[in-house]
């Protein structure tokens, strides 16, 4: 146990951005900590709206005990709050009007005596921190996205689960496209980013992993269904990140958001290839997309350890004093790297990532 520091208080904590496995873990871990060292913890509901709205409550022992292994986040939240860009109403035209309310949410942070953030969020929420950090709030990030493209980590709590979920359901395709001999093609999530893509399609064998970072040429993908079906193999699994896009062609956009910090939302990619397997093939292709199936239910065991030990480290980072630090994973060893460097950045697959080369080749 680290040495307690008699400057802090009072924490605020709030998860922002899209839910993932091991929210509720990392909570746990930092109010344990946190009541250890006698410090209250302020529950600041649905992201960066709760301190916009001061809607938070004071955290009690039992609201965070037996939450560890629970989906989502007991405190709620939002990926389109950010303090300094709020959506208050229209223009003639209909465009959204936005107005910066850090200062209420300082006021808030103020009126309630809280000393320092525990922020738990992806690249997008992540930078909503940063004009609290500016105006001397000691802010504390924890990196969480199913997508794992969190510039500072090699690994973001939530995506393991997500790779697990994402593996289960390929296999269990691969069942049904063998019985009917077709083509079936699974979207999984990912955003700009392929490592959903790559590590379940890899983990469950998949014939083909398209991802965003790789623009794919739609006549070499049916040609591979087409060899795999002359050699016997009558069908072929593939596995598509949402971002993925074809060589010199577009991503597909499920729809636009204008309120949100990242307005784009992609999905669709998957039923664009399997229509076009059909056209320019004789073969019969599916399509399913997994959506938010992977965001939800019970942590993976890695991921709960991941959430467990992020949430700790914040703590210890807080209590002996640090300031503005998000806690990381580099090279299998627990680190921090500066909030403000993280926040924003994206981190994709690099394209001489061992793994890519391993899926070639198997
Ligand atoms: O960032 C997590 C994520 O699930 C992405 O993989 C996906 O593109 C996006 O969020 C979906 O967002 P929403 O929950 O707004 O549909």
């Amino acid at each position: 146990m680290f040495k307690c520091n008699p400057n802090i208080r009072r924490i605020g904590i709030l998860t922002g951005g899209g839910d993932c496995p091991g929210l509720n873990a990392v909570i746990r871990a930092v109010a344990k900590d946190a009541m250890a060292c006698g410090v209250e913890v302020m529950g600041i509901e649905d992201g960066f709206q709760g301190l916009i709205e001061d809607r938070m409550r004071v955290l009690q022992y039992d609201d965070v005990s037996n939450i560890l292994t629970m989906g989502g986040t007991i405190l709620g939240t939002s990926n389109k709050a950010n303090p300094s860009r709020v959506p208050v109403g229209k223009d003639a035209a209909g465009n959204w009007i936005f107005k910066d309310l850090t200062d209420v949410c300082m006021t808030h942070l103020e009126i309630h005596r809280i000393d320092a953030l525990v922020v738990i969020a992806g690249d997008g929420t992540m930078s909503c921190a940063a004009p609290f950090v500016r105006r001397g709030v000691p802010c504390f990030g924890v990196p969480k996205t199913i997508d794992n493209d969190l510039w500072g980590s090699d690994l973001t709590f939530g995506f393991l689960t997500a790779v697990q979920i994402a593996t289960d359901a390929l296999d269990r395709v691969h069942t049904t496209a063998a019985s009917h001999h077709r083509v079936m093609v699974v979207e999984v999530m990912g955003r700009n980013a392929g490592w959903i893509a790559l590590h379940s399609g890899v983990a469950a064998g998949a014939d083909i992993i398209l991802i965003p970072e790789i623009n794919f040429d739609i006549d070499a993908v049916c040609r591979v269904c087409l060899q795999r079906s002359r050699k016997g193999k009558r069908f072929t699994i593939i596995c598509i990140a949402e971002g993925a896009r074809p060589v010199g062609g577009k991503a597909v956009i499920e729809r636009l958001d204008p309120t949100s910090p990242d307005p784009i939302r992609l999905g669709g990619i998957g039923r664009v290839i399997a229509a076009q397997i059909e056209t320019k093939t004789p073969l019969e292709a599916r399509y399913v997309v997994l959506g938010h199936v992977q965001r939800g239910g019970t942590p993976v065991a890695a991921d709960r350890v991941l959430a467990t030990m992020f949430g700790d480290y914040a703590m210890e980072l807080l209590l002996t004093g640090k300031k503005n630090r998000m806690v990381a994973y580099q090279g299998g060893n627990y680190t921090d790297v500066a909030l403000i460097e993280a926040a924003g950045k994206q981190r994709l697959v690099p394209l001489d990532h061992p793994l890519l080369a391993a899926a070639r080749s198997v």
